[in-house]
């Protein structure tokens, strides 16, 4: 199995490649930091398994139409990349939630048309979408992030649908954890993080429930999603914003 996964330097992505080292011949793992990338490939690398890294700028476009055509015929594609933004929403850096858009959303985006199109030709393949249970919801005082993480649930409902109705064997995932202990709070600005689930948990749930759409990791957060699908947006922003509250510096 060839196996490309982006945002693989850390946290859930580095997770998800320690886990799928074992049943791959060959892993592509993409990110910006060149050090970590190093790291893993040296932890992974086996007679059995040859890892590549290819350090880059998701949030650039071009950098993903080339990452497509130096690395095609990917059996599992994890979208994984992303990072999000603390604060109010006019004062949050309008540099920081383009970039946050470019990576999240269009580099995702941007993959998925591309291995997507291969994997129908052929009629195989898979792609992991990471998502959130952000995605779910109007997120104040993450309000892009929330909204980028949207964009990802939506797009791969949608998808997953085309799919069924030309019967295809491609398979879509979206993962929608809810806050999992990586660096994703410290690059989001985010002062207090009282909860956090565990890395590995989240990564090996992910994995064994691959063959599902929705793979929610945590019975608390999948019996939040239940009351998301019957609850009014306000009420639910309300809640957000003050859970969201107690996460200032
Ligand atoms: N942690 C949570 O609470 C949580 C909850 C729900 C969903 N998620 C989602 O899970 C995914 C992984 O996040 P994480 O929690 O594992 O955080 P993390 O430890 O900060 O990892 C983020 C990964 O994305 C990569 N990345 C970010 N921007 C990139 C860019 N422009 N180009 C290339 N790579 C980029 C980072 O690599 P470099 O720094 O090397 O570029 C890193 O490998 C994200 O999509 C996040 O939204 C996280």
């Amino acid at each position: 199995m060839r196996v490309l996964i982006t945002g693989a330097s850390s946290g859930i992505g580095r997770e998800l490649a320690r886990l799928l080292a074992a049943e791959s011949d060959e892993m592509i793992l993409v990110g910006r930091n060149e050090e970590r990338l190093a790291a893993l490939k040296q932890e992974l690398t086996s007679d059995k398994l040859t890892v590549r890294t290819v350090s880059m700028d998701l949030a650039d476009t071009e950098n993903c139409v080339k990452l497509h055509s130096d690395y095609p015929d990917i059996d599992f594609l994890i979208n994984n990349a992303g990072f999000g933004d603390f604060g109010a929403w006019e004062e949050t850096s309008p540099d920081k939630d383009r970039k946050m858009i470019a990576t999240n959303v269009t580099a995702l985006h941007v993959l998925m048309k591309l291995y997507l199109a291969d994997m129908v030709k052929r009629n195989s393949g898979r792609i992991l979408n990471v998502a959130s249970i952000a995605g779910f919801m109007p997120g104040p005082l993450m309000a892009t992030y929330y909204a980028t993480k949207a964009y990802v649930v939506r797009l791969s409902e949608a998808v997953r649908k085309e799919l069924k109705q030309k019967r295809s064997a491609v398979r879509i995932s979206i993962l929608c954890p809810g806050p999992v202990k990586t660096n994703f709070a410290k690059n989001a600005n985010i002062g207090f993080s009282f909860y956090g689930n565990d890395v590995k948990k989240i990564a090996k749930y992910a994995l064994s429930r691959r063959d599902r759409f929705y793979i929610v990791p945590v019975f608390a957060v999948r019996l939040s999603r239940f009351f998301l699908k019957i609850a009014p947006a306000p009420l639910v922003s309300s809640i957000i914003y003050k859970f969201q509250s107690t996460r200032k510096k």
